[in-house]
């Protein structure tokens, strides 16, 4: 941990500052509200795309945040402007979910009820390549938060699972409890190893919970359009390949093979609205509040998009043209991707409410009032 970045100035949780980090941005009027220690959440990965959007959600109903980030995939302006947008301040740590003593340091210093843990790499083919940085990254970094959580005495947990945990051999629409792990690639092994390892931990210990959410496909960004996905260099997803070329930074969209068993050849997905996704968060803690051991959830619609689909969509949403070509089929990929979404709405009380034209209206302003993204 190397750095404090944004002291919080509304009822933080705060117990005490944390061992070597500075004070001196500390506002006067907090001494007032010392007294009343709230409980905070605490959202590891909380600069990223899904991080940041709720971090918004959470502050506007009125919880506790605290937020720690290695600023690996992230940029400290998406916080500067989640503050901005929620007109709350609230505590940040540049520090890395493997740094066990940093991480110690930030539970010392705020009374943690529940951790949301986004942070983790996440790009399908780096994970090929890089297989070792995945699992030291994800797998190591979430064994160690896990040990610094038992430590403090604070056992919830809400993980950014992924659909990519159901693998290749089950059918459309997918369900909670279909067989899980036939994965892929490194990255979707990590996120299957991280379920069973929660497993596994909530077995050990009955006062653990874990609660797994298995996101679809999040794409769009805040209303506001003043946050939003930033990826680096040429985006791998659909959604921020189509919006760079509307705007003209990539002259066109390859969509990758027409020859899949699907209403037009071109794969399905199930798209959801990030915002939404931020909301399906707020759920998972109030459940995790009230019940205990591991329990997964699918993060989705329930609805497939094919790729032609979703590039018409966007372009009469819109009112811009999205130049595409045929070209062959990505490896790994398979040709229909939706969720059953009802256990969540069952159980959670969470279901999707923007549909497939406010997720284009919405990733467009992003993209339209922030071409460079964060680097404005
Ligand atoms: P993101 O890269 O925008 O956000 C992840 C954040 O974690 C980044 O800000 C990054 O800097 C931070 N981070 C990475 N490693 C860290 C570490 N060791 N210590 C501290 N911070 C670290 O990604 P996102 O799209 O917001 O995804 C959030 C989570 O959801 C990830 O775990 C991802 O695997 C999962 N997920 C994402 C998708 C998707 O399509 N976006 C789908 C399924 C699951
Ligand atoms: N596609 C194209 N052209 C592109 C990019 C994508 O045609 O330039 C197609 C893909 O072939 C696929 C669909 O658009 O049919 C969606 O592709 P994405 O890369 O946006 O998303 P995936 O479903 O392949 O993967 C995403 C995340 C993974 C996660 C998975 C399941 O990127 O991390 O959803 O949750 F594991």
């Amino acid at each position: 941990m190397t750095e404090i970045f944004g002291i919080m100035i509304v009822g933080s949780g705060r117990k005490r500052p944390p061992a070597g980090l500075t004070t001196e941005n500390h506002p006067t009027h907090m001494l007032a509200l010392k007294e009343e220690s709230r409980m905070s959440i605490l959202v590891t990965g909380g600069c990223g795309y899904i991080g940041s959007h709720t971090c918004i959600e959470l502050l506007k109903a009125g919880r506790d945040i605290v937020v720690i980030d290695n600023y690996y995939n992230a940029k400290p302006e998406a916080l500067r402007r989640v503050k901005e947008l929620a007109g709350k301040d609230f505590p940040f740590y540049e520090c890395d979910i493997r740094d066990e003593e940093g991480l110690r340091r930030v539970f010392a210093a705020h009374d943690i009820e529940a951790v949301i843990h986004f942070a983790g790499l996440k790009a399908v083919g780096e994970s090929v390549s890089k297989p070792l940085e995945y699992y030291d990254n994800n797998v190591g970094g979430t064994v160690t938060l896990c040990r610094v959580m038992a430590e403090a005495g604070c056992k919830r947990i809400v993980f950014s699972s992924s659909a990519t945990v159901y693998g290749m051999n089950n059918p459309s629409p997918l369900k909670e409890d279909m067989p899980t792990g036939a994965v892929t690639n490194p990255y979707g092994r990590t996120k299957y190893i991280i379920e069973e390892i929660l497993k596994d931990v909530c077995v050990s210990d009955p006062a653990w919970t874990a609660v797994l959410l298995r996101y679809f496909n999040p794409i769009g960004a805040h209303e506001s359009g003043r946050i939003g996905e930033d990826p680096n260099g040429i985006p791998n997803n659909l959604m921020p390949y189509i919006s760079q070329v509307a705007i003209g930074k990539l002259p066109q969209l390859a969509i990758h093979g027409d020859d899949y068993d699907t209403h037009d050849g071109t794969g399905v997905r199930d798209y959801i609205h990030v915002v939404d996704l931020a909301d399906g968060h707020l759920k998972a803690v109030d459940y995790a509040m009230t019940h205990t051991g591991a329990e997964a959830f699918n993060l989705g619609t329930g609805r497939g998009y094919s790729v032609l689909d979703l590039v018409k969509a966007f372009e009469s949403a819109n009112g811009v043209p999205v130049p595409h070509v045929i070209g062959p089929r990505r490896a790994g990929d398979i040709a229909t991707c939706y969720s059953d979404p009802s256990k969540a709405e069952r159980v959670l009380g969470w279901k999707a409410k923007r549909g497939v034209e406010d997720m284009c209206r919405d990733s467009w302003r992003w993209q339209s009032q922030n071409p460079k993204g964060y680097d404005e």
